[in-house]
């Protein structure tokens, strides 16, 4: 809050971060990866709260993607496990945090228990605006295009949509984020240098700020970092 209020920048309406690094920082210290996870929920509480402090209205999170089904199916229950953990927590803190819920993804893979958690923090949370947290479960952005496009044939065979009335705002619609503006700004963490199937459609201008630290270690400062950064970039949208 301080620094923030030090260099007094608007943070942008929408953040996006691609929650990476956990198993580095479990390795470092010789811990199981799964630990590396426990530290990134910290992270993420503290990035969350820090992000409602300074006004951000929409925070998209990168959990779980489509691809990490591929790791042991130890790690993957792990990872289920403390997210069910932390949504039970977020469902008895409601009224304290003020938080907003939804789950970008196909949630249909998850285990009914953590399915009916998501639904019953989705619903619970609709009155709070204080944060959107967007949180991306099973997520992967060309799923999301797919499926979206699997939603517009079906209204085309029903008669309820014309092929040519299908443009870019008519598409965005069938997207898991139909009511929430494109980030303007998506932070990485951990040293990789790539989207990871991350809001394909939805980073089409976004200004991408990647980032040495491990998420576990992600702190407020960094996030000022990046919002400095975002400010000092000239976003011409295809203009001059
Ligand atoms: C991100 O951390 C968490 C998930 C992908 C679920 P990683 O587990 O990918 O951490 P690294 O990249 O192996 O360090
Ligand atoms: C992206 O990180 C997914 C999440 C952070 C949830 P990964 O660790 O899965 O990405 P890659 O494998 O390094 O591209
Ligand atoms: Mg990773």
């Amino acid at each position: 809050m301080k620094k923030q209020q030090e260099h007094n920048l608007r943070p942008p309406r929408h953040i996006a971060i691609i929650m990476d690094g956990n198993g580095r920082w479990a390795k470092q210290r010789n811990l199981p990866r799964t630990a590396g996870h426990a530290a990134g929920a910290e992270a993420f509480r503290r990035t969350a709260n820090y992000c409602r402090t300074l006004g951000v209205e929409y925070l998209t999170v990168y959990a779980f993607s489509t691809e990490n089904w591929k790791r042991s199916a130890e790690e993957v229950a792990g990872i289920m496990k403390l997210l069910g953990a932390y949504l039970r927590e977020a469902l008895a803190d409601m009224e304290k945090n003020h938080v907003r819920f939804k789950f970008f993804g196909d949630l249909s893979r998850l285990s009914p228990e953590l399915r009916k958690l998501c639904e019953e923090a989705e619903r619970s949370s609709g009155v709070y605006h204080d944060v959107q947290v967007n949180f991306c479960l099973n997520y992967g952005g060309r799923d999301e295009i797919v499926k979206a496009a699997q939603q517009a044939a079906r209204d085309v065979a029903a008669g309820l949509l014309k092929p040519e009335d299908l443009d870019e705002a008519r598409f965005s619609g069938y997207l898991y984020s139909a009511d929430v503006p494109d980030p303007e700004l998506i932070i990485r963490p951990s040293g990789e240098l790539r989207t990871s199937n991350f809001l394909l459609w939805q980073s089409a201008y976004s200004e991408y700020v990647f980032m040495d630290v491990l998420w576990p270690d992600f702190a407020p400062e960094h996030l000022d970092q990046a919002i400095e950064q975002y400010h000092r970039r000239n976003r011409r949208f295809g203009g001059v």
